[in-house]
């Protein structure tokens, strides 16, 4: 059975006390519900310790933004596979837009640094998707089609299986543009295929497959509902108790 997962992406947000504040009514929303998913946050590298602190092991999985692709060593800024292991973290985010955007990552870095999370016992959140004008082109079967060959495909079969996958395309994220639950999951069956290809139908069928851009609570049941949509990765929608628990509780029925 595959996996189901709300994960919140927290980006660069929040002081340290209202990161505190957030966590403390997700730790007491979790003592008085029982999701029919997975809740997984992922707040900025400074508040994961305060994180583990708050959170029992398992309550909440805790994951970096982005890790290095290298082990250790003179790297300044950077937070390293075995330190996120060393802290018991659950994994990392690898290769969001914003990072592929703002930092220069390519596929061939989050093939690095997927091999090292695994390496550590970590869960990694391989993010992939198409820009606007990719999609304007009709390029983006392809696009996503490659991306998700360079970064996965040097994995065994037993690696890609630990691996989530979040499909974002980048014209929806933080825009208030959703892809329909349609678009999304022809993309969500086209990774899933892309993946059996190469590795059997019985292994494509394990992974978790997220959709992320601009899920609110209103369009998040739609967008699940889809048999390739596995859950979301959540931006804006997740800063706040209200409309993070909503998105939650749309795997409720
Ligand atoms: P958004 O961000 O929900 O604010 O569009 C999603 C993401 O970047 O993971």
């Amino acid at each position: 059975m595959r996996r189901k997962i709300v994960a919140g992406n927290w980006k660069m947000n929040k002081s340290v006390i209202d990161a505190q504040q957030l966590m403390v009514q997700l730790l007491s929303y979790k003592n008085n519900h029982t999701p029919n998913c997975e809740v997984w946050i992922a707040p900025p590298a400074l508040y994961l310790m305060m994180a583990k602190d708050i959170f029992e092991k398992d309550e909440i999985g805790i994951f970096a933004q982005d890790m290095s692709e290298h082990e250790s060593g003179a790297y300044t800024g950077e937070i390293s596979a075995d330190m996120l292991e060393s802290i018991d973290a659950t994994g990392s985010l690898i290769g969001h837009s914003e990072r592929r955007q703002y930092h220069g990552e390519t596929d061939s870095h989050c093939n690095r640094k997927i091999k090292l999370a695994l390496d550590k016992g970590l869960i990694p959140v391989y993010c992939n998707g198409e820009t606007l004008e990719q999609r304007k082109a009709g390029e983006h079967f392809e696009v996503v089609k490659n991306q998700t060959e360079v970064a996965l495909f040097t994995l065994s079969a037993e690696e890609i299986r630990k691996v989530v996958i979040a499909y974002e395309p980048v014209w929806a994220i933080g825009t208030g543009e959703t892809a329909s639950p349609e678009q999304a999951q022809e993309i969500h069956a086209h990774i899933r295929s892309t993946i059996a290809a190469k590795y059997g139908q019985e292994v494509a069928d394990e992974i978790s497959i997220l959709y992320g851009g601009s899920v609110k609570p209103d369009n998040a049941r739609e967008i699940f509902s889809q048999p390739d949509i596995d859950g979301g990765l959540i931006g804006g929608a997740a800063l706040k108790l209200e409309d993070f628990s909503r998105i939650i509780e749309a795997f409720q029925s």
